[in-house]
């Protein structure tokens, strides 16, 4: 049976469910991202690469790796993997969608609550034992959510599950841009389609929810800070490179926009210090969108079917690149 390599520390059972299917497993039991010289070292010779959003499966790495027939990566997004390169190869691409959606709106909903109303802020505040009674011009006096004009960039599952808590449970008004219109969204979640620029000009909230490609990359920069609200709050749990976060900085410092709800940095895993810097209405995550313990499983369990099937020959369900077959 065929050998693979998993790039990272992963839940036991998977790598039972990979065993009992008769592959050996070689797994980096750690959380230390390989260098790609050191992830190449480990997977030539393989059939199976398990790795994640942080693996960089370039060109060089699929020319080292021959044996290579599955790459399956444990994320919905792929922007770490040139599929196209892979297809050339005649190498399977598979990714986990589905799974993980409503876990990360939830935490893309959080992040916008919580620059709103200023909680990480009241927490370092309060276990810094400086709360010295209530009164009503506290120090953290945030802004509603509730009644406000959402703005979603990109409605895809993610910008869904976003509208769905949206309008359900914020009676929020939804403005969306899209590659595409999606009526159902707009007849269900009372969402209209408008173009980015009126994103940019209405939104009170935006949230962003669409792939990093050469198309989004620096979607959200100087100039689009000018053209918004200046009582609004950004939030990103897509991917960092979709906003350059040093002019996001200058804008908020600028009062060209009030605050930001940061998840995924532009140079991951190093966070903006100039971000960082900014105590008010900003607040920084370390790429927690589907970090919770039965989506991390899901996601896991979903890529180790992914490559049992491809390995098999047959088509997995999360196939990415269809023409390599
Ligand atoms: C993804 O899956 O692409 C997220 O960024 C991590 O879960």
């Amino acid at each position: 049976m065929a050998d693979i390599f998993v790039s990272r520390r992963i839940f036991q059972e998977v790598i039972d469910m990979l065993k009992e299917k008769g592959h050996d497993v070689e797994v980096n039991d750690s959380s230390r991202i390989l260098p790609q010289e050191e992830l190449i070292e480990k997977t030539r010779g393989k059939e199976g690469l398990i790795c994640l959003l942080n693996d960089t499966i370039d060109e060089k790495f699929l020319d080292a790796c021959p044996d290579l027939k599955v790459v399956s990566n444990v994320a919905v997004g792929y922007d770490n993997i040139d599929v196209d390169a892979a297809t050339d190869r005649g190498v399977i691409v598979t990714n986990t969608p589905g799974v993980l959606t409503d876990t990360t709106a939830d935490l893309a909903f959080t992040l916008l609550m919580s620059a709103a109303r200023r909680i990480p802020e009241a927490d370092r505040y309060s276990r810094e034992d400086k709360y010295e009674g209530w009164e009503l011009m506290q120090p953290h006096v945030g802004v509603d959510v509730y009644g406000k004009t959402l703005g979603i960039v990109g409605m895809g599952r993610i910008g869904q599950a976003i509208a769905k808590r949206a309008h359900k449970g914020f009676d929020m008004n939804i403005i969306y841009t899209d590659i595409e219109r999606r009526k159902g969204v707009e007849e269900e979640f009372g969402a209209k389609y408008v173009g980015f620029d009126e994103i940019l000009k209405k939104s009170q909230f935006i949230t962003i929810h669409v792939p990093l490609t050469p198309e989004t990359e620096g979607m959200f920069g100087g100039e689009e800070f000018e053209r918004m609200n200046d009582d609004a709050i950004l939030v990103n749990a897509a991917r960092g490179p979709i906003i350059d976060e040093d002019a996001l900085a200058k804008a908020i410092k600028n009062d060209q926009l009030r605050g930001a709800a940061i998840d995924t940095f532009e140079d991951e895993p190093d966070v903006n210090s100039k971000l960082a810097e900014i105590e008010e209405f900003v607040v920084l995550t370390p790429h927690i969108g589907s970090a919770s313990l039965e989506t991390r499983l899901k996601m896991v369990k979903m890529a180790v079917e992914n490559m049992i099937a491809g390995l098999k020959g047959k088509e997995p369900r999360n196939i990415i690149n269809e023409g390599v077959l």
